[in-house]
């Protein structure tokens, strides 16, 4: 499967924050916004990524993740010129999806879980159409929000509506079978001139294989679409990773216990930002799972 995280956007709504810098290259607690779904993906088993950012932004996310190689990962990057709506990601990335399914994130979705790993792997194989994660909201009318039969099949979504059939948002993870592509290419522009994501769900819903994994309540999916809740997510995850000790979204750590990279190349990534807790973190992870003395300065 190939994966594709969309990082573009004006950053409009966090203004004058996002004024010169990328949204999704904001800090989030310790750690920029991408690492949150590149993470997710990795969690998925999926190496082979398409990063879709603006012009402006292109050549901050490529120094900062580059080729993707120190990482076991083969990272590609290509532009949205203008933000002409999140299914023309299908578009930008047709040859990077090529014949396979493709995975979709949204560079600026925080999802946090016990056993999220097995729940995406156990998803990414046998799709009959879409994939999508449902989560429990307050305010659905902020998102799409879908419904369904019960036994997990899809029966409506819909984009933003103000009077919501449910209060399961659809977050901004979606796994689709190759066709989403010529989909994508037969949709109209909505009203306000985008190629919407739910335009493409809704096909597969009307087909009846648009699937819906729910996000129960050990899942945190978090918002981080104005100053405040950037800043609840981030107190969030300080929470939690100073509480237990552990980091989340550590590219790095993912990555070895993926089995992407081994515990040497792990410990020297984390050598190379030794001065940062971050870089001491990663070092210390690789040391556990290879106590082997080949670690200098151990
Ligand atoms: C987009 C999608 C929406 C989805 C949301 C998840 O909305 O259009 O269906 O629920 O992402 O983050 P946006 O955040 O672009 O308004």
């Amino acid at each position: 499967m190939k994966g594709i995280i969309l990082a573009g956007g004006s950053g409009s709504r966090l203004h004058p924050a996002t004024v010169t810098v990328s949204k999704q290259l904001l800090p989030v607690y310790d750690k920029p916004m991408i690492y949150y779904p590149l993470s997710v993906l990795m969690l998925a088993n999926i190496r082979d990524i398409l990063i879709i950012t603006t012009p402006r932004d292109l050549h901050q996310f490529r120094s900062l993740l580059g080729d993707g190689a120190t990482l076991g990962l083969n990272l590609d990057y290509n532009v949205q010129p203008e933000p002409h709506g999140l299914a023309e990601a299908f578009l930008i990335g047709a040859g990077h999806i090529a014949n396979d399914p493709v995975a979709l994130i949204l560079g600026d979705n925080i999802f946090h879980g016990y056993g999220f790993s097995d729940l995406l792997q156990a998803n990414t194989t046998d799709i009959e159409g879409c994939v999508l994660f449902g989560y429990p909201v307050h305010d659905p009318w902020r998102y799409g929000v879908g419904e369904t039969d019960g036994s997990g099949r899809l029966t409506s979504i819909e984009e933003k509506p103000t009077q919501p059939r449910s209060n399961r948002a659809i977050t901004g993870l979606y796994f689709y079978r190759n066709d989403v592509v010529d989909i994508a290419k037969n949709i109209r522009p909505s009203a306000r001139g985008e190629l919407e994501i739910t335009d493409v769900n809704r096909v597969y819903v009307e087909r009846g294989t648009a699937r819906l994994v729910e996000l129960g309540r050990g899942f945190a999916w978090l918002d981080t679409g104005t100053p405040d809740a950037l800043l609840q997510a981030s107190q969030y995850l300080q929470t939690l990773e100073q509480r237990q000790g552990v980091r989340i979204a550590c590219l790095e750590e993912v990555a070895l216990r993926m089995g992407f990279i081994d515990a040497d190349t792990c410990y020297s990534l984390g050598r190379a930002q030794a001065h940062s807790p971050y870089g001491q973190y990663i070092m210390d992870v690789a040391s556990e799972v290879d106590p082997s003395p080949i670690h200098p300065g151990t």
